[in-house]
């Protein structure tokens, strides 16, 4: 897939050039197929042969976002029981499957540290420009703190980052999730990134370097990551969370 930016003339260049230079991104002034583009100040995914799909970015100030922190079960939602952030708010937490950074803002807005590794190009193009607009935000000027994103595969950074309380992993699955964003970003996310068939790989070095467990969310009906049953697994609204305990928190 061709890792083409879109930009318009409203874009700041600079901004754009380092861009281009981080994810390895193509600077093109026409586009088709999946590509990267501008639009009022934020970077987007956009498909030009799909007009109804409509753009996908990273915004963690959302409504969806916000209400989620806000009014969302906090410390009791089942995200938060698995990692164990019921017991001790500032858990380190390694999220090796960041995807649009969803679930990583959940555990960060409830007090973890946590490291966001995403190993496609635009979807870790799209998190670091969430993570710019998050700054500037006056009421998320907390995140930048607590969240950091790695370009990197899930392997190299478990295999070389240091040790954390928690590792996170939420690889690609067949979904069955029912809102029309999730379907939309759904199909976003099967073309653009594709099934993640090395998954099972990332277990044993994620207990490597997890001092106290590994969490890793399946839907429902899937089977256990690598074939490994969990310690205990905490069921969610649409997911089953997996816990792989090393040591109490
Ligand atoms: C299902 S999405 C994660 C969604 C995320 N939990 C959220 O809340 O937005 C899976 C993401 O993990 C990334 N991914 C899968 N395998 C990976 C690996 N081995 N290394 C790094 N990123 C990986 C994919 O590119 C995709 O963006």
């Amino acid at each position: 897939m061709a890792l083409a930016l879109l930009a318009s003339a409203a874009a700041d260049k600079l901004y754009v050039a380092s861009l281009c230079q981080q994810f390895g991104l193509a600077l093109t002034d026409k586009a088709s197929g999946w590509h990267l583009a501008w639009q009022d100040d934020a970077l987007v995914l956009r498909n030009t042969d799909l007009p109804k799909q409509g753009d996908i970015l990273v915004d963690f100030a959302s409504g969806a976002a916000s209400y989620r922190r806000l009014h969302g079960g906090g410390k009791n939602e089942a995200i938060a029981k698995a990692c164990g952030l019921n017991k001790k708010r500032d858990l380190s937490i390694l999220d090796a499957t960041a995807g649009l950074g969803r679930d990583a803002f959940v555990l960060a807005s409830l007090g973890a540290q946590v490291v966001m590794v995403e190993r496609n190009p635009l979807v870790a193009a799209l998190l670091f420009d969430g993570l710019r607009r998050a700054a500037a935000s006056t009421e998320l000027n907390w995140l930048n703190q607590r969240m950091q994103l790695l370009h990197s595969s899930a392997l190299e950074a478990l295999q070389h980052q240091p040790a954390v309380d928690v590792v996170y992993l939420d690889p690609m699955f067949p979904a069955r999730e029912k809102t029309a964003l999730v379907k939309k970003e759904m199909r976003a996310f099967h073309d653009v990134v594709g099934t993640d068939a090395d998954a099972d790989v990332l277990l044993a070095p994620a207990m490597q370097l997890a001092s106290k467990r590994v969490v890793v969310k399946r839907p429902g009906y899937a089977g256990f990551l690598a074939a490994q049953p969990p310690t205990m697994s905490v069921t969610g609204k649409n997911n089953r969370f997996d816990v792989y305990i090393n040591a109490a928190i």
